[in-house]
């Protein structure tokens, strides 16, 4: 594993004005952020996903910059130093030290470093060959904002912008896939959601992987009722291989499957406009002689429009009224897809959509198909009414935090405070009550999937800052029963352990993020 040096924990003191409740649940949370804290990232879930994961990283960075906005940066700057040439990030980046049967698919699966080479895979770490949601110029922005002074002085965004330009530039350049002027994922582990509803018909077009070729591990740590079926595994695999054995060059692979997915969309046009704005940000940073600050002004618009044309490209390709919401479309078949997921719903985040597809996905969010603030406190990920809905089975029913964190994020932008407000209490008392789920059945709240997952920290940890930093009086489940004490004891033994220097649990308050 790569050498990474020791950093200073600031746990600021974010004595909440809701009281004790609040100050149980943050604990737990930072918690579960040092427990799964590897010395330069951070692992979703100590069993289940032993490594680092891509989208999972970003999300965990968010929640992390409340905590250290030093480690935040280095959980982006770990997963960025796996970068390949070709600008893709990979959606995992193996950490060696675990060994191969702990995860599947594992390194000697992936190869990247052999198969990957002329794509640009490095040669010294081992990473999966796919990638996933690009989150991240959104995370390293709002980490940026948390300690502006400390970014400076390390030159996190000066590092990272050149690198977060060049993994925008692969999904623009390699994977139009549908010549439409939208990103297409190549595989169902690509937008994240694994086994979602809407994979079923492109991927039946895929010859499954035999049944004897290859060991799930995932299955050794959960439940097979919360997890994808052997079925779908398999035809992960074929894919996954086939691009393997296509050096994972876009243009060679045969891209059996390809879907525009309105929830990467959106993710990347968000990230457009945080680079947009990291552009400005460091543009003052760098000496006028070179011209550098100039390009970098102008690279600002260049974001910019390129959010504008993305914005249009997915209003004109994915949008149907009808449906009030964003499908997915099967580059392959050439037709949307005629599932309701919750991936339809996340264009909610992207700035300068037009007014009546504002005003049509606040009304399904809110209608039978997706519950919020009726049948269901937190948003599905898939169609309430659907078909394949199962409120236990991974991505085809169960409400995930992420997703519930983005959708509270596009509530308020667009003026729906009340429900933004009672979907973060309900997210708050469902990751209480479920011991920071991997997800939930978004009817009972009941935890699915693996506990102590660091996104579910994470973006707790998020939601509770924005609270204390508003004064807000709102109601936070008691459902952690650990004393603070204790928490603050095991944090700073955690934190010796691994070499770090002490947690000052209870310091003052070092950081605040100007960002909302
Ligand atoms: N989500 C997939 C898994 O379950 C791959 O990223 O391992």
């Amino acid at each position: 594993m790569r050498e990474i040096p020791p950093v200073r924990l600031h746990v600021p003191a974010q004595r909440s004005a809701s009281g004790s409740a609040a100050d149980g649940l943050r604990d737990a949370a930072r918690r579960v952020l040092l427990r799964n804290w590897t010395g330069g990232s951070t692992v979703p879930s100590r069993s289940l996903y032993p490594h680092q994961w891509s989208w999972d990283s970003a999300f965990v960075a968010i929640g992390l910059r409340h905590l250290s906005p030093e480690r935040a940066q280095r959980e982006l700057e770990t997963l960025l130093a796996a970068q390949w040439g070709d600008g893709r990030v990979p959606h995992i980046v193996f950490n060696p030290a675990v060994p191969l049967d702990a995860y599947f698919p594992s390194p000697d699966f992936w190869r990247s470093s052999t198969a990957g080479a002329a794509a640009g895979a490095p040669a010294d770490v081992e990473t999966s060959g796919i990638v996933q949601p690009p989150v991240h110029a959104l995370a390293a922005w709002l980490v940026h904002r948390a300690d502006p002074a400390l970014s400076r002085r390390r030159g996190f965004l000066r590092r990272l912008y050149p690198k977060l330009v060049a993994w925008h530039h692969y999904l623009t350049a390699h994977r139009d896939l549908g010549r439409r002027g939208l990103v297409s994922v190549v595989h169902p582990w690509e937008p994240g959601m694994d086994n979602s509803p809407c994979w079923d018909g492109p991927l039946a077009r895929v010859e499954p992987a035999p049944p004897g070729s290859f060991r799930r591990a995932d299955l050794d740590h959960g439940s097979a009722a919360d997890r994808p079926t052997d079925l779908d595994y398999a035809r992960y695999v074929r894919l996954a291989a086939d691009y393997r054995d296509h050096g994972y060059l876009d243009a060679r692979a045969p891209h059996r499957f390809a879907v525009e997915d309105p929830g990467v969309n959106a993710l990347l046009i968000a990230s457009e406009h945080a680079l947009a704005d990291i552009a400005e940000e460091i543009a003052p940073e760098i000496a006028p002689v070179s011209g550098a600050r100039e390009e970098l002004r102008a690279d600002a618009d260049a974001h910019r429009r390129r959010a504008r044309e993305l914005t249009a490209a997915l209003v004109d390709g994915l949008w149907d009224a009808e449906a009030g919401q964003f499908l997915c479309f099967d580059v392959r078949s050439g037709r949307p897809i005629a599932e309701r997921s919750v991936a339809g719903l996340l264009p909610l985040i992207v700035p300068g959509l037009p007014r009546d597809v504002v005003g049509a996905l606040l009304d399904t969010v809110r209608g039978e198909h997706f519950g919020l603030g009726g049948a269901v406190r937190l948003v599905p990920s898939y169609d309430l009414r659907g078909h394949a809905f199962d409120p236990r089975r991974y991505w085809r029913g169960p409400a995930w935090f992420n997703i519930n964190w983005l959708m509270e994020r596009g509530l308020r932008q667009h003026g729906r405070t009340a429900d933004a407000d009672a979907l973060r209490a309900a997210v708050l008392a469902a990751a209480a009550s479920s011991d920071f789920a991997e997800y939930v059945d978004p009817h009972t709240g009941a935890g699915h999937g693996s506990r102590e997952f660091s996104w579910t920290a994470a973006l707790v940890l998020d939601l509770l800052h924005r609270t204390a930093r508003a004064g807000e009086h709102a109601p936070v489940p008691a459902a952690v029963a650990r004393p603070r004490a204790r928490v603050r004891a095991e944090a700073r033994a955690e934190a010796r352990a691994e070499g770090q220097a002490e947690a000052r649990a209870e310091a003052p308050v070092g950081s605040g993020e100007a960002a909302r």
